[in-house]
């Protein structure tokens, strides 16, 4: 099995590094055009193989595409990231044309694969590749939910000081500070709900956490974060490649379903080989409804911005 990461900056090589320490894929190849960059991760990560016990190949190359020939499937870390204060809605020009010119890149080679965006606006990114490749729904999912809900737990753990591998928590909606949606209501622990073990004030403020999860972390680090993004792609490579049938919410097509057309927004699917298998049809309750058309409205608007770009 073969993926390609487009883009070696920290989230591409973190992905790579999770990839090859899960032996999730026998071949990984990282592209960048930064010349030398992703030949030198590739190297440094592959002199980790005889340490850590894995036999991934890792291949580095400059702007390359040939080498990502019949990828099984392709990650797109391109664009500029986050720097401390800046919203993702506000790399939407400069990120547009970079994952366009790299779609087209990656589908001269592997006509079939399916596509994981990363790059943002995610919602927004992961939209524009499937419009203007007018690909099949099920090949394009973007991350951001699978690192929201990671994140989300992260906050619920620490809040009833119990282990992460007992929570089960999922954050649906827009990969965004605003547009996100912690779904409280489901979370669990170990199966009961979690609102039981938590005061209303600490539900709130773990919502508000979990939003602004990522821009917490620019702040603290001046550049976006890599290590929760690249294990959130990582894991959804593996439920693709392994057609594990995991339940991740990502962002996905959708027409009709939730009530909304034509927009890639975060809701829970059964990701396997074929990529988005199912959109589970969560019973939403009128005032988590409200917030998916609240959230679906600010995409639907950004997107509009696409427009020269489709
Ligand atoms: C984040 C970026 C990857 O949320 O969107 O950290």
């Amino acid at each position: 099995m073969k993926v390609s990461i487009i883009g070696a900056g920290n989230v591409g090589a973190s992905c790579a590094e999770y990839i090859a320490i899960g032996k999730i894929a026998n071949e990984v190849i990282l592209l960048d055009i930064k010349k030398g960059l992703s030949e030198g991760k590739a190297l440094d990560l592959t002199q980790t193989s005889s340490t850590l016990g894995f036999d991934t190949f890792i291949k580095g190359v400059t702007d390359d595409y040939q080498s990502t020939k019949d990828s099984d499937v392709v990650v797109i870390t391109s664009g500029i990231p986050r720097k401390p204060g800046m919203s993702r809605e506000e790399l939407i020009g400069i990120n547009a044309d970079i994952v366009n010119s790299v779609t087209e890149n990656i589908l001269k080679y592997s006509p079939n694969t399916i596509i994981v965006v990363v790059s943002n606006p995610m919602d927004t990114m992961t939209y524009l590749v499937l419009k203007s490749n007018k690909l099949n729904e099920n090949r394009v999912i973007g991350m951001g939910g699978a690192l929201d809900s990671s994140r989300f737990k992260t906050y619920l753990s620490k809040a009833i000081n119990k282990p992460q591998s007992d929570i089960h928590a999922m954050v649906i909606g827009g990969h965004g500070d605003t547009t996100m949606i912690p779904l409280m209501r489901l979370a669990s622990y170990n199966g009961i709900p979690i609102s039981n073990f938590l005061s209303s004030e600490k539900q709130e403020e773990i919502i508000s956490s979990t939003m602004i999860g990522g821009a917490t972390l620019t702040k603290l680090l001046g550049t976006s974060a890599w290590y929760a993004p690249g294990a959130s792609v990582s894991y959804l490579v593996d439920s693709i490649l392994n057609n594990k049938k995991k339940i991740i919410p990502c962002s996905v097509y959708l027409e009709g379903q939730y009530g909304l057309n034509d927009i890639c927004i975060g809701v829970p699917c059964v990701i396997g080989k074929n990529g988005v298998e199912e959109i589970i049809d969560l019973e939403l309750n009128s005032t988590e409804k409200d917030k998916l058309k609240e959230s679906a409205k600010a995409i639907t608007l950004m997107n509009e911005s696409l427009k020269n770009f489709i």
